[in-house]
């Protein structure tokens, strides 16, 4: 059951919004469930205690690939191309992955994980991934993805505060022409985690590595020798499905809770409404699993809908520039969503690689994680969907768990750099500073008005947190953290972040977490970090760096990139700085708070709009950052 016509998502909508108990009541019949829920929903954004399908009990995993079984058992669910194009494809039907999931559902048991426990996944884009991922799903385990690409610290410190007992890795992974040494990362991290008892390793590149006895396993033997019967679980649909971290605007990352049996709703109707999938079509969705587009529109949306699916290892550049557009030519890929960070690096190598592929198969593009610029629309729509495609640009966070705003594929209007309307169930308002309803065509900050099955329920752990970030900013609305516009017909357009978040590449970072990284130098006393516009990352990371008065310096350009790789060594390489400014100073105002806009305009060489600066304490600083910047 799906939209199919614009009138139809006009209906849907308003059933949605005047009777949402009904409305997701049907919708949830979509699903098997062991036992029905006895009440829809509770608890507003007031009261904070929002539960969906109460009393409701499940697995998702019946869900993803029990359900399958019987007409889809030899269908493929996972098609997968790994880094190197000569490796070749993995494919793997829906009879084969519910097999394996069983399999590694009884090592993670055999190894003592229970319902509850919290599994906590460091590894490369293999499929073993996915199945670690479904694995614990299957056995009420909640999982933690941790994205490759973060550094033992960063693991580290997602292991303690989730207090994962087990960890599954892998030797390394393979991006591109590096490898990324994922195992000797994990053992850095774990000597800071006394609670993990036991790694589970996967081989995948065939290095040597280190086996700490007793607590280390390698996976592939005992995955071969496990039963392939693992009963599902029956998990409650308030139980924890999987805590995924994201950035804060200050502290230490957010761990984000989903529950089963919203999550599951929420992903399952958002992919089978927005990307409007038919028999034999084939998704791509290029994130990865450690992301929380990976976890809804890989993991989840796609096996929940039976869907066939390309899982891919690598990267969008290797061997070469046209590395997407030959996978969707091999594959016949039909639907293809990715991120503008990728469109617009991928339209910087020309035409010339696009050309030597036939993408004729291709019916949907998808873009999601960041705002998409007006010349990367036009180029992916008329470069890649031929100007046939509908494209989908859909707007949501880890937090939502899944699309809020975005055009059904081919059933409602797309609309270049717009997200265009909200989902049903989704009731979106835009405030202005005090908290105020702007009405029509508008401009201000966005928020949600009501509870949605997919919203995060907690953060993990820390509640008042929960409470403070989202509800407190205005309060009885989930407060998004984006800045947008509505055009005249009710469509959205994301300006971006309204807070100290950095979308960079499409994966958002705190400013505090990174000026901690830069103040840990022993030369460094103070910095300040924003974000600017960047060509293709959408925003650049620009940090400006106060030194110690009383110490001798290296020369700069060492110390630069001393302090980069530092940022690299505690956070992961996608939290380097792009530009390091030596300052003197930073613009205060008299009670001593940083006065980010003005760095930001600085940084973004706005320097004719920087507003009033004869508030500022230090006012001349200003001139002073104006002259060497870089
Ligand atoms: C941004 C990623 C514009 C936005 C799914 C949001 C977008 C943040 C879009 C969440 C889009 C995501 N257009 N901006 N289509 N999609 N964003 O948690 O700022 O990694 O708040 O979730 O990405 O990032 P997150």
């Amino acid at each position: 059951m799906r939209i199919k016509t614009a009138a139809q998502y006009e209906e849907w909508y308003k059933n949605a919004k005047e009777n949402p108990e009904d409305f997701w009541g049907e919708m949830a019949q979509n699903f098997s469930w062991r036992r029905r829920w006895e009440k829809v929903q509770e608890g507003d954004f007031n009261s904070l205690d929002i539960k969906w399908f109460q009393a409701g009990q499940l697995n998702i995993t019946e869900n993803c690939l029990d359900r399958h079984l019987k007409d889809k058992a030899d269908q493929v669910a996972v098609i997968f191309e790994a880094n190197d194009p000569n490796e070749p494809a993995r494919n793997i039907t829906y009879k084969e992955l519910f097999e394996k999931v069983c399999k590694m559902a009884n090592v993670l048991k055999n190894h003592g994980v229970q319902k509850g426990d919290r599994v906590c996944l460091y590894m490369g884009m293999i499929p073993e991934l996915l199945i670690s991922v479904l694995a614990c799903a299957r056995i009420g385990a909640v999982h933690s993805v941790v994205f490759g690409g973060f550094s033992n610290q960063s693991l580290a410190m997602r292991i303690n505060d989730c207090g994962a007992k087990l960890l599954i890795t892998c030797d390394g992974s393979p991006r591109g022409k590096k490898q990324v040494l994922l195992k000797d990362i994990a053992d850095s991290a774990l000597k800071d985690c006394p609670n993990v008892e036991n790694v589970l390793v996967f081989k995948r590149i065939e290095i040597e590595v280190a086996m700490k006895e007793g607590r280390d396993h390698w996976a592939n033997p005992l995955i071969d020798e496990a039963s392939s019967e693992c009963a599902p679980e029956i998990m409650d649909a308030e139980d924890p499905l999987f805590i995924l971290y994201s950035s804060g605007s200050t502290g230490k990352p957010k761990g984000l809770m989903h529950t089963c049996g919203g999550y599951m709703v929420w992903a399952g109707f958002t992919f089978n409404n927005v990307f409007q999938m038919e028999k034999d079509d084939i998704f791509w969705c290029t994130a990865d699993i450690g992301w929380i587009t990976g976890h809804s529109y890989i993991a989840y949306g796609p096996l929940l809908n039976g869907a066939t699916q390309v899982m891919f290892e690598g990267i969008p550049t290797y061997p070469d520039p046209g590395r997407f557009w030959k996978v969707i030519d091999k594959y016949k890929v039909t639907h293809f969503y990715t991120a503008p960070t990728a469109i617009r690096h991928l339209e910087g190598f020309g035409l010339e690689y696009v050309n030597k592929r036939d993408l004729s198969s291709l019916k949907v593009l998808g873009s999601v994680g960041e705002p998409i610029n007006e010349e990367a629309w036009n180029w992916y729509s008329k470069h890649i969907g031929n100007g046939k495609c509908p494209i989908v640009d859909t707007w949501w966070q880890t937090e939502t768990g899944g699309i809020m705003i975005s055009a059904l594929a081919g059933v409602t209007k797309d609309k270049a750099t717009y997200t265009t309307k909200p989902l049903p169930g989704v009731i979106m308002s835009l405030v202005d500073h005090e908290g105020k309803e702007l009405e029509g065509e508008n401009e201000g900050n966005l928020c949600i008005k009501k509870p949605w099955p997919g919203i995060a329920r907690t953060i993990w752990g820390n509640p008042e947190r929960y409470k403070e970030t989202y509800f407190s900013t205005y309060p009885g609305l989930y407060f998004t953290g984006d800045g947008a516009k509505r055009d005249s017909e009710g469509n959205f357009r994301i300006t971006g972040r309204v807070d100290d978040l950095i979308n960079v590449s499409g994966h958002l970072l705190g400013t505090a977490e990174i000026e901690d990284a830069l103040n840990q130098h022993k030369e460094v006393v103070e910095s300040a970090v924003v974000g600017y516009p960047h060509n293709i990352k959408g925003s650049g990371i620009y940090a400006y760096v106060i030194l110690d008065q009383n110490q001798e310096h290296e020369n700069p350009e060492d110390l630069n990139k001393e302090l980069s790789n530092m940022v690299g060594t505690i956070l992961g390489p996608i939290c380097k700085p792009d530009k390091i400014q030596i300052v003197p100073a930073l613009p205060k105002t008299r009670s001593g708070k940083i006065m980010r806009r003005i760095l930001r305009k600085v940084a973004s060489n706005k320097f004719d709009d920087l507003g009033d600066t004869s508030t500022l304490l230090n006012p001349e600083v200003v001139d002073e950052l104006i002259k060497h910047k870089i």
